[in-house]
């Protein structure tokens, strides 16, 4: 960064070095006219403001764009499809290491029910987990951390610390939901939100354009600590918390949120598989090495050592190309996605976000927790703040002088 101002200097006061007479002329003439069609855009669409609140409004109530599915605006309206679960948490599948455990399985009634109950804004609820649940937690807690200072990425290293500190990450202690989302708000404003079990993907994607991600609270049955067919408490604590701490991979992650909104379920279908290859599988890199960020992985002893190895094969994170590759489920993943850097990988997929269908874009307000939804003429208006805030001091002080 230090040599940044030097080069950009050297750029400006070179460029001026070889101008005539006419080319100047011409260019604050270029800047006069760029000022009057500013000042007539700002003119026109300051004269439609009613009409624009009124489209607006309209799309609120579905009528605008009837074809463009539901999605959240406000945070708020997450509560909306929360419980619009695809199968309930105690609901287990015939395979599953807890199928055959009525105490089990009770227990993970318990766990729905607290997410099941839960809206935004409200604490979520402290569990007591019982001693056989934390043994389990110690088991996974342990053999992890032996992995992490040599396989994780630099972001995990530098936040799990600070959840030890904080967030009473311990072999003898399961963290607290609450606890965290404290935590990680105050980082990154992320935030998490129990979950009664499995959303759909429209739905899981949207939480993350409002920085809420959707986390189980209960654990993998005790019978083989090693293993879990689905997401549970050690998945989404040691792999997904840490990096939701670090801010550019929260930007990363929000933008396939927004990428997600109001999109045609293909381009879902896509974002999901997007997400699996980085959020969930993600690989970066890391000076000359190759790190593991992806929550998979980094919850995963077996494939957090096999994923940097020589056996899985290693592409550079596309989303063009990431989003139509094929994935298993149920075993290692035969392919990686090598992300450059996270804010390389975020504006990968704004640019691919641009190709989505939507008749509009989208923007989170922080200061509201909303969307904001920019159709094409809120777009302009936009453009033309933008343009009018950055180069209008400029262009008005050459205007006068031509004046
Ligand atoms: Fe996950």
């Amino acid at each position: 960064m230090a040599g940044t101002p030097e080069i950009h200097n050297t750029h400006k006061y070179g460029a001026d070095v070889g101008l005539s007479t006419n080319w100047s002329v011409l260019r604050l003439q270029s800047v006069f006219l760029l000022n009057r069609v500013i000042v007539s855009m700002k003119m026109l669409l300051g004269r439609n403001h009613s009409l624009q609140a009124t489209w607006l409004q309209q799309w609120h109530l579905g009528q605008w764009w009837p074809s463009v599915p539901w999605f959240p605006h406000e945070i708020h309206d997450l509560d909306r499809f929360a419980n619009q679960i695809l199968s309930y948490g105690s609901e287990l599948d015939a395979d599953h290491p807890g199928f055959t455990d009525p105490v089990y399985r009770a227990r993970r009634k318990e766990f729905a029910d607290i997410a099941y109950n839960y809206r935004h804004g409200q604490a979520i609820p402290m569990v007591e987990y019982t001693k056989e649940e934390k043994d389990t937690w110690g088991v996974v807690f342990r053999e992890l951390k032996t992995l992490y200072p040599t396989h994780a990425c630099r972001e995990h290293n530098r936040v799990f610390p600070l959840l030890e500190k904080y967030c009473g990450y311990r072999e003898d202690n399961i963290p607290q939901l609450e606890d965290i989302s404290k935590f990680l708000q105050s980082c990154t404003g992320f935030r998490l939100r129990p979950v009664a079990g499995l959303l759909s993907s429209r739905d899981f994607l949207a939480g993350l354009a409002f920085r809420v991600f959707h986390s189980t609270q209960y654990i993998r049955h005790s019978s083989k600590p090693m293993y879990t067919p689905e997401p549970d408490i050690c998945h989404e604590l040691l792999g997904h918390v840490p990096l939701f701490a670090d801010p550019s991979f929260a930007r990363f992650s929000q933008e396939i949120g927004l990428a997600s909104l109001g999109a045609p379920d293909e381009f879902i279908e896509k974002l999901a598989t997007v997400y699996w290859f980085t959020v969930e599988f993600g690989l970066c890199k890391q000076g000359s090495e190759i790190k593991a960020y992806g929550a998979g992985l980094l919850s995963s002893f077996g494939e957090l050592q096999y994923c940097l190895t020589e056996k899985p094969g290693l592409h550079t994170f596309d989303p063009e190309k990431t989003c139509i590759q094929k994935y298993p489920i149920t075993e290692f993943q035969p392919v990686y996605f090598v992300a450059e850097s996270f804010e390389d990988a975020k504006e990968k997929v704004r640019k691919f976000a641009g190709t989505i269908p939507r008749p509009f874009s989208v923007r989170y307000n922080p200061y509201t927790q909303s969307i904001e939804v920019l159709d094409n003429t809120q777009q302009l208006r936009n453009l033309a703040d933008a343009i009018s805030g950055a180069s209008c001091p400029d262009a008005a002080s050459h205007a006068a002088t031509l004046q």
